[in-house]
């Protein structure tokens, strides 16, 4: 496979609402970002996933997007973001934006015109239909798709929230325009795109088909080829629902798409079938197991993956699957040595490499995410299939504002995050886990984090983390974790006890160096191996 710049990448993503806020309203800016890009910097991350800073009402904080080329006020103006993609150059940094051209906010000019008549030349940027001619596909985030608007009389496709029309990507005047807005991005330097939903662009709403359509390929080839095929860039596209093979088709270098996925398969294994992310199952270790060392093997030399824990829609891994209370610099730090040793280019989210945690509120009414209150409506108040306790259970354990609450910088009030109020309360755990604090312990997770980048980015290792071949050990053991990464030069081996228990363990091999170990041990032999809780160690082999 030829060698790309981004195969070689750690990227770190942010959330700007709840990064850093420089003037005290409550709400992270891009000013803010700008102030802290020299903690990506130190932790060894060198390209930005900005989540979404265009104009927007916010109903889905940002996500629903009123101007692809302008910035929202709260977080700022262009020159800051000119500011910020200068500033992060300067340290080796590049920044990539966040794409949402599924839907655009029902706010866009483009909307605005389109609902005033069938005769608009806007009508068809979006999907309109009689009654007669809708059918029930469920919204992403509750209820139905189809949204009657007065002023249209007509009703509209939504795939998200009410306020998130879809566009319609028949148009091939809807395909100009998004290219032409790429284009400009692109000329302003950044790199790359992270394409949200965007396996969703292919759909044919009259046959029911939403992810995956036929025309999905087919647009995502001409994108490439009117925009960031010409330039030298990281696309990564979210795809849910991908298997290996699919993921082929994106990721394939000669099929000209995307740089790589962002695939879901290992991240809903405690889903549940009916309730989703709202009624979560026992988490399945083996079956983790299976699934990474599946697409470990099954994409080798024909693809690109993402490697991730986290994002903005995900909990915090270490509550999720680790122990957030006595184990939490050990279990943060195990799961992130299962990851980085990985092929792949690996993401980290705002806040994990300082091993933050999922947040309790006591009341609803403290969660701003218009996915659980659009749950909560339907599963709780409208078809009562789920007790206001067993949701409570689910928002607590997957709610998306568990990886959203601001960043806890240090001891200070709201963590040092804001000197005014913050838009989304604080987790009050923030004395304890604040980026200062974490940074000068003796069990920093930044510094294990770190250690782990610098070892993939290294002269010595980069190679054979980043293309190296992949043999999994004992898949069906219980608390195991462990992989070889091989190649004609090196070998190195990666050892995980997922477990609270010791766990003893021998394996071939003789010790060459110990490249990293949570409990930071020197360890002579490989057999009689006594591993403490989530005890982690990379050594190369002799
Ligand atoms: C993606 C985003 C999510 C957003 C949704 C609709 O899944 O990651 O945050 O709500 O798309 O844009």
């Amino acid at each position: 496979m030829k060698k790309k710049w981004w195969h070689n990448s750690v990227v770190y993503q942010i959330y700007p609402r709840s990064f850093n806020d420089s003037n005290g309203d409550g709400v992270g800016d891009l000013r803010g970002i700008i102030n802290k890009l020299d903690h990506v910097k130190e932790l060894g991350a060198d390209v930005i996933w900005l989540s979404p800073v265009y104009k927007s009402p916010m109903k889905d904080n940002g996500y629903d997007i009123s101007d692809y080329q302008a910035i929202e006020p709260v977080f700022g103006t262009m020159e800051d973001m000119d500011e910020l993609i200068k500033e992060a150059d300067n340290r080796g940094i590049k920044i990539v934006m966040d794409l949402v051209v599924n839907h655009t906010s029902d706010q866009h000019e483009w909307f605005k015109e389109s609902r005033k008549s069938k005769d608009n030349p806007y009508r068809d940027y979006y999907i309109w239909r009689d009654e007669e001619d809708t059918n029930d596909i469920a919204s992403v985030f509750s209820g139905p798709t189809w949204k009657w608007d007065e002023e249209a009389g007509q009703y509209y496709f939504h795939l998200f929230a009410d306020e998130q029309p879809d566009l319609n990507w028949e148009n091939p005047k809807v395909q100009e325009e998004i290219h032409k807005m790429i284009n400009w991005w692109l000329e302003k330097g950044i790199g790359g795109f992270r394409l949200d939903v965007i396996d969703l662009i292919g759909k044919e709403v009259d046959k029911k088909i939403t992810g995956n359509g036929p025309r999905l390929h087919p647009l995502i080839k001409q994108m490439n080829k009117e925009t960031f095929g010409n330039y030298d860039v990281l696309t990564v596209g979210e795809t849910w629902g991908a298997t290996p093979e699919i993921a082929m088709m994106y990721s394939a270098p000669e099929r000209e798409e995307f740089s790589m996925i962002f695939q879901f398969e290992h991240m809903v294994i405690d889903w549940d079938q009916d309730h989703g992310k709202w009624k979560p199952h026992t988490f399945d270790f083996v079956k983790l197991k299976e699934i990474l060392s599946k697409w470990q093997v099954g994409l080798k030399g024909k693809g690109w993956n993402s490697l991730f824990w986290n994002n903005h829609d995900l909990p915090r891994i270490v509550s999720r699957w680790g122990n957030d209370k006595e184990y939490r610099y050990e279990s943060a730090t195990a799961l992130a040595t299962i990851l980085h040793g990985m092929q792949g280019t690996p993401y980290v989210f705002q806040g994990e490499e300082i091993g933050m945690t999922n947040v309790k509120y006591d009341s609803l009414k403290d969660y701003n995410d218009v996915e659980i209150h659009g749950a909560y409506q339907e599963k709780v108040l409208e078809n009562k299939v789920l007790s206001e306790e067993e949701f409570m259970v689910g928002v607590y354990q997957n709610g998306r504002d568990n990886a959203r609450t601001p960043i806890q910088w240090n001891e200070k009030e709201h963590g040092g995050f804001t000197t005014g109020t913050p838009w989304l309360k604080v987790n009050q755990n923030y004395l304890e886990v604040n980026v200062e604090a974490d940074k000068a312990s003796e069990k920093s997770v930044f510094n294990y984090y770190k250690n782990l980048i610098s070892i993939r980015k290294s002269d010595a290792y980069s190679d054979l983390i980043v293309y190296g071949d992949y043999e999994a050990i004992d898949l069906s053991h219980q608390s195991l974790f462990a992989y070889k990464r091989i190649n004609d030069e090196r070998e190195i081996l990666v050892v995980v006890n997922f477990s609270e228990e010791e766990l003893n363990y021998s394996f071939d091999g003789n010790i060459k160096e110990v490249l990293a170990s949570n409990y930071n041990k020197e360890y002579d032999s490989l057999s009689d191996l006594v591993l403490l809780p989530y005890e982690s160690l990379i050594v190369e082999l002799n």
